[in-house]
């Protein structure tokens, strides 16, 4: 099965596909992918896929009509504003929590109007592609938080997002049914400016990618490497060209196959003039034993979800 990347990518309906800034999960056998979907009253879409090329829309999963629930966290519960215009809703993340069952959302929230509120925001749901109840946006210990990912560390999940109008990295340890932060873990690449976090687990080594800051013209990607998630990320290497292939950080997405696990880089290669033209790049990436990191460009991608085989084309 092949993807091309750059092009418009439509789902098994032949509709286009709108999941961009976003993340994919794999749960009982599916993978479900959720991104941003900025049309008429939605915010967020889920698309299911067994084989990582053929996606069938599963639902609106967050929308301006979306249930509002009320958690303890104290949050701004606003998903319209009252003369009806829409929030905004950037880089959703879903991890499944076995504890509680739920299936829970984090992103970056902000008003419509500005990027001033800087804030994070929660929606849960009981099934991976079902109606996500929304509980709110606030501010991480008062800190600004946008550009923004979830890392899932065995039971343990992380939240990292982009601080001090997005000159450092903050991550913060989830509460046990990760509704909450539990604590500021780490404030990492102080004055450094850099967005889109992206991390990934390969063997003893966390990796985080990111881009720098350039609204949505993309620029060049970094990574870096670290032993201990928890004390954040230090000296960070270029990886891909001066624009990273025309992209910026969505995710890495692990594939563990039959036979390998592939780790595959997911990028937005926005189209700052027309978001809605905006596309998608996947492209494999390569790890030294020296702890670095290849991506490899490509514009076609063969991937086998099966034994996990990803070749670039
Ligand atoms: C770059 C961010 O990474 C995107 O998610 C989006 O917020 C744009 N900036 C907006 O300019």
């Amino acid at each position: 099965m092949k993807i091309q990347n750059g092009t418009i990518w439509k789902d098994t309906e032949g509709n286009v596909l709108h999941a961009h800034g976003g993340h994919i999960l794999k749960h009982e056998g599916v993978y479900y992918w959720y991104g941003e979907d900025r049309r008429d009253n939605l915010y967020v879409s889920c698309y299911a896929s067994e084989d990582l090329v053929n996606w069938s829309l599963r639902r609106h999963v967050l929308r301006t009509d979306s249930p509002v629930r009320e958690t303890r966290v104290r949050a701004d519960l606003h998903l319209v504003h009252e003369d009806g215009s829409k929030v905004n809703i950037e880089r959703p993340k879903v991890l499944y929590n076995e504890k509680t069952g739920k299936f829970v959302m984090w992103m970056h929230y902000e008003n419509g109007r500005d990027y001033r509120c800087a804030a994070a925001a929660v929606a849960t749901c009981d099934t991976p592609d079902g109606d996500f109840v929304y509980h709110g946006s606030f501010n991480p210990y008062g800190e600004m938080s946008r550009d923004c990912t979830l890392f899932r560390d065995g039971e343990k999940a992380y939240f990292l997002s982009a601080s001090r109008d997005n000159a450092d990295m903050h991550m913060y340890l989830l509460q046990e049914d990760w509704l909450n932060v539990e604590r500021f873990t780490a404030n990492f690449w102080q004055g450094e400016y850099r967005e889109a976090p992206a991390v990934v687990k390969r063997g003893d080594l966390y990796y985080i990618l990111s881009s720098f800051c350039t609204g949505w013209a993309p620029n060049q990607g970094k990574y870096a490497a670290a032993r201990c998630l928890e004390q954040g990320f230090g000296f960070q290497r270029e990886i891909g060209d001066e624009t990273t292939y025309h992209s910026q950080p969505a995710f890495i997405l692990k594939l563990e196959g039959t036979e390998e696990t592939s780790y595959i880089y997911v990028g937005d290669r926005w189209n700052g003039k027309d978001y809605f033209d905006s596309r998608y790049v996947w492209f494999p990436l390569e790890f030294g034993e020296d702890g670095s990191v290849r991506m490899i460009p490509c514009d076609e991608l063969e991937i086998d979800a099966e034994t996990g085989r990803v070749r670039a084309l």
